[in-house]
């Protein structure tokens, strides 16, 4: 519990720009919208008690988060405002009061609101000049957004052209959104694709509008709501729903469950009908959104820190319900990680039935203290998938307390838990079968084994038909030729140009080979590193087999897990593979890869199949032979794997981020964090045009 405002403050500080990060920027929110505005609620909370401690940066004074890197930007003629809210019928009531105060109005003078539901989209910012869609920008910051013009040229329901007569120049905000039903829809596209389904309608339409390429856009369902509006040349009336209605007759679509409320119990009323209505409704909302009508108003009241004073946003309480939970099942990714899912007696909430919840990790199930057995609470707050709040105790035994297994349940392998990590991973790699196709495809990836014509669909094809369980197979599908050429999809010559494919890899460099076997932390950098140090795969497993006797030891002398040894070693096992880049982390993980035994028996059966070489790279020596730089922000003359080839031809290390052992930093375009880090450190910072002076001296000249 934090006791000191101070502190409090400078917590809060830094979760709410974490989340606003998380949820504008990268459109993947990690906590709930609800928990996310209990956050900022508690900031103000704070600040109204302690106006001496404001901080600089207070998170009330911002809008959104900083416009990401690849989108160009655009500076908003007016800043784009965001709302204060509210969560309860008084606070609206002391929202009129606080206008008719500012504006010294008499009691019987009434204070006419329009309504409307508040929809959960992205703001964005449409700017017409003599009646052609110029520019259109993505909230951003609230003074710079994104531009994303391209984008919404896909949007059907945003027009390009408006009549001859309107405004001049006329800046028209809405909402880009996505139906509920479009919404779902999608998931079950992206899930068969393999792709990436998306939390909830808000992040779906966020992540389908910030595309780079306008293609992926233009194929997925986003509509528009016209809201309001920036810079105006000609207001069309003078209140709010005539504007509305004048834009409506533009072309743009505006809310049909807008009205206009003469008093605030209208207002209240309009509210509890939209709630109602609220599961029903096309597309997710979460609250309504109240304004003051008359603009000459508005213009009086204008704004405080980053919201309007005519306007307030009523939220909707989070939909809860209670059900029992049935069991926690552990669900392994494709990456390993043990993920636990509550399974629930269905329960309807928010308009849908819902029967599992995520859990998160082990920790939060120990601070939730939720048991099998027990009546818990949900919450759905916009998300598909409802949290669980907590367990509801009725002073009745409780069930026992969850036992996280440290066990993998797909394949018995060990479960790890990484020191300052909150995931436990399987370790067992390849042999695990819900990490089988993952580690198959990384296996014959480009930059490990490399075998062409070896894609994912037929990897999928051949491990369903049992033909590959682990990687020694692919180098035995010549043994299923036959069959193989019988296939569909396959012929006698797709399936000789396959196995030549195969044949060609059976000599591989050892950097390759390690890379290729998937150990945790053991990136292609870390696995050249390893291969320099040790050149041939027989001098590498003998220092494994030293490090695995140190952590036998160690534990043996305590008596205590190999579980626990691990963290207490993982200092001593670097300084066994004395090799830099290869800390205890690293050390840990590859330790822990050779302790499994199906791993062993995994790595010896490829070595039948497969003969490892040296180092393929020649180095060549230069400035920057032996140093470590970090390449950050987008390149432009090369990739990233081009960018790594070469600081590894002229002997450099490529290492991801800034820290104190890194020499240089080679910044492309939209550079943010890591520069001003390097410069924080007295790194150099250098642009692509001097790195490649670097690596080409002779050319430059
Ligand atoms: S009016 C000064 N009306 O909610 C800001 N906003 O939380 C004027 N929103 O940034 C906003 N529905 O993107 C307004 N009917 C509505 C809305 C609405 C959704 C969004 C808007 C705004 C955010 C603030």
């Amino acid at each position: 519990m934090i006791t000191d405002p101070r502190v409090e403050l400078a917590s809060l500080a830094a979760q709410i720009a974490e989340h606003a990060e998380r949820y504008h920027r990268d459109d993947a929110p990690t906590i709930s919208d609800a928990d996310y505005d209990a956050l900022v609620r508690r900031n103000a909370e704070l600040e109204a008690a302690y106006l001496d401690l404001v901080r600089f940066d207070s998170p009330a004074n911002k809008v959104g988060s900083t416009a990401a890197a690849g989108f160009g930007k655009v500076v908003h003629s007016r800043p784009m405002l965001s709302l204060d809210n509210a969560f309860a019928a008084a606070d609206v009531g002391e929202f009129v009061g606080r206008v008719r105060r500012f504006l010294r109005l008499p009691d019987d003078e009434p204070v006419t609101l329009t309504a409307e539901p508040k929809i959960d989209g992205l703001s964005i910012s449409l700017m017409y000049r003599d009646g052609t869609l110029v520019s259109a920008a993505t909230r951003g910051d609230g003074s710079v957004g994104e531009d994303v013009l391209a984008n919404i040229l896909t949007v059907a329901d945003v027009p390009q052209r408006l009549p001859a007569e309107v405004a001049r120049v006329v800046d028209v905000r809405g909402e880009i959104y996505m139906a509920k039903a479009d919404f779902l829809a999608l998931n079950v596209a992206q899930n068969a694709a393999g792709g990436r389904a998306f939390a909830n309608p808000r992040n779906a339409a966020a992540g389908s509008l910030r595309q780079l390429d306008v293609a992926v856009t233009a194929s997925r369902p986003l509509r528009f709501l016209a809201h309001g509006w920036g810079e105006i040349s000609h207001l069309p009336a003078d209140s709010q729903s005539g504007v509305m209605a004048a834009f409506a007759s533009w072309g743009f679509p505006v809310s049909d469950r807008l009205r206009v409320c003469l008093t605030l119990d209208a207002a209240l009323v309009v509210y509890d009908g939209i709630e109602h209505d609220r599961a029903v409704l096309p597309f997710d909302i979460d609250g309504v959104v109240y304004k003051v009508d008359r603009l000459d108003w508005q213009a009086r009241l204008g704004q405080v820190a980053r919201s309007p004073r005519w306007a307030l946003a009523h939220k909707f309480p989070a939909e809860r319900a209670t059900t029992r939970l049935l069991a926690i099942d552990i669900q392994v990714g494709r990456t390993g990680q043990l993920t636990p899912v509550a399974r629930l007696e269905a329960v309807g909430v928010g308009g849908v039935i819902v029967t599992n919840a995520t859990l998160h990790n082990e920790d939060e199930i120990a601070r939730k203290d939720v048991r099998v057995g027990d009546i818990v609470e949900l919450q759905r707050a916009g998300d598909v998938i409802p949290q669980i709040i907590g367990p509801i105790l009725d002073g009745a035994e409780r069930p026992e307390a969850f036992v996280f297994p440290i066990i993998c349940p797909a394949c018995g392998s060990l479960a790890a838990r990484e020191a300052g990590e909150v995931a436990r991973r399987c370790t067992g790699g390849l042999i695990c079968p819900a990490q089988r196709i993952e580690r198959l495809r990384h296996f014959v990836g480009r930059r490990a084994f490399d075998i062409e014509g070896l894609g994912s669909e037929r990897i999928e094809l051949f491990v369903a038909e049992g033909l590959i369980v682990t990687p020694a197979d692919i180098f035995k599908l010549a043994g299923h030729r036959g069959s193989l050429v019988a296939r569909r999809g396959f012929d006698q010559l797709s399936v000789d140009k396959l196995l030549a494919a195969i044949d060609a890899r059976r000599k591989i460099t050892l950097d390759r080979f390690l890379f290729a076997l998937g150990i945790r932390h053991v990136g292609e950098t870390t696995a050249r590193d390893l291969a320099r140090a040790y050149l041939t795969y027989t001098a590498f497993l003998e220092r494994v087999e030293l490090a695995l006797t140190i952590r036998a030891a160690a534990a043996a002398a305590v008596g205590e897990s190999e579980d626990k040894a691990r963290a207490r070693t993982a200092q001593a096992l670097a300084t066994v593979f004395a090799v830099g880049g290869v800390g205890p982390e690293v050390a840990a993980a590859i330790t822990d890869f050779f302790a499994e035994a199906h791993n062993r028996d995994l790595v010896e059966n490829i070595i039948e199949q497969v003969v490892i070489g040296g180092m393929a790279v020649t180095t060549q020596a230069s400035t920057v032979t032996g140093k470590t730089v970090v390449f950050t922000g987008s390149l432009e003359t090369m990739s990233r794997d081009e960018a790594r080839a070469q600081a590894e031809r002229i002997g450099a290390r490529v290492a991801a981020s800034v820290s104190a052992r890194t020499d240089l930093v080679v910044a492309g375009s939209g550079a943010g964090a890591k520069t001003a880090k390097a410069a924080a450190l007295g790194i150099t910072v250098i642009n692509e045009a001097e790195w490649a002076a670097i690596v080409n001296p002779a050319v430059s000249d």
